[in-house]
């Protein structure tokens, strides 16, 4: 009997050496090393729309909770400010935007990890199954070789889907409304909701032309939002204000249909996941020469 324990555990500490051999040593002695892990600057350089589109839904929240955001400027107020493409404001406008986005980024990673996000999402598309049918190309390692991969995130159970490619796939919305409450958008879903991302708040809505609300049989209260995230009605009149005086004369009259009404709007963490989610799969590390891409 003696003799069988010992066996035992000779090949248990045998199965785990050979793990551990390829598994971890083999991978990193056939790793050349040469290139330098991405940094968040190099990570976060191309700003993409959904993260500017965030600030336009939510400017206050924005602003108060990204590095730099207020120093962001949207296309239409460099415009309106006349700043062309040499002006020394649009560079500036540019680094901010950089700035706000690696902050973004890399809270909501943080905020991924803390929410345990991992536990029921992959970020890894292997070679079998037709995975790539589902979730996109097959991930390779050098795409994983930076700052926001650290630790890797790769999950080890699927509950929900892959979610390497997950950028761009939907719209800022659908995430907003999705971690609220994922029923709304998926019925049947077990995700559990994500009301700590969300705080109090108002927002600026307009009503539809009473024309519109006719011809399409819609309720003539039917409302679309135009800007969100206030943490303060006041905030919030205030913008509605700016939105009225933006309208020309020729769309005057709609000014009676813009009200404040209370919302629940993403937080900064909540800023902070979307912007993750929508950064996820963007970033591409460089090819080496004579490597497939
Ligand atoms: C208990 C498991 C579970 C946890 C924890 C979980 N999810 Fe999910 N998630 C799911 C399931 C199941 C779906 C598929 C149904 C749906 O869309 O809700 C899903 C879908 C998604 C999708 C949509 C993917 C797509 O494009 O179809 C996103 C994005 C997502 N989850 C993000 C998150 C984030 C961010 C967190 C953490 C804050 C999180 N999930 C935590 C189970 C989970």
């Amino acid at each position: 009997m003696d003799r069988l324990t010992s066996i035992l555990i000779a090949a248990g500490l045998a199965c785990f050496a050979l793990s551990f051999v390829l598994s971890g040593l083999y991978p990193w002695l056939i790793t050349d090393h040469k290139e330098p892990e991405a940094t968040i600057e190099v990570v976060a350089h191309d700003v993409p729309l959904e993260f500017k589109g965030l600030r336009e839904v939510y400017p206050a929240a924005f602003d108060a909770s990204f590095q730099r955001g207020a120093e962001c400027l949207s296309e239409k107020q460099l415009a309106d400010a006349g700043v062309g493409p040499a002006d020394p404001r649009r560079a500036n406008s540019d680094a901010a935007w950089r700035a706000a986005y690696a902050d973004a980024i890399h809270r909501g990673r943080d905020r991924y990890i803390a929410e345990a996000c991992w536990h029921c999402h992959s970020q890894y598309v292997r070679p079998v199954s037709n995975e790539d049918v589902r979730f996109g190309p097959v991930s390779v390692a050098r795409d994983d070789n930076n700052v926001l991969q650290r630790p890797v995130m790769w999950g080890t159970r699927r509950v929900g889907p892959d979610l390497t490619h997950e950028g761009g796939l939907r719209t800022n919305d659908w995430h907003v409304a999705h971690l609220w409450n994922p029923t709304d958008t998926s019925p049947g879903s077990v995700m559990p909701r994500y009301t700590w991302l969300f705080d109090d708040g108002f927002e600026v809505r307009r009503r539809i032309e009473p024309d519109t609300a006719e011809r399409m049989a819609m309720s003539k209260d039917t409302s679309y939002r135009m800007a969100s995230g206030f943490a303060t009605k006041a905030a919030a009149d205030a913008a509605l204000a700016e939105i009225a005086a933006s309208l020309p004369e020729s769309r005057a009259e709609e000014k009676a249909r813009l009200f404040v009404e209370e919302a629940k709007v993403p937080n900064q963490e909540g800023l902070a996941v979307v912007s993750y989610l929508q950064w996820l799969g963007t970033w591409k590390a460089p090819v080496p020469e004579g490597q497939k891409p």
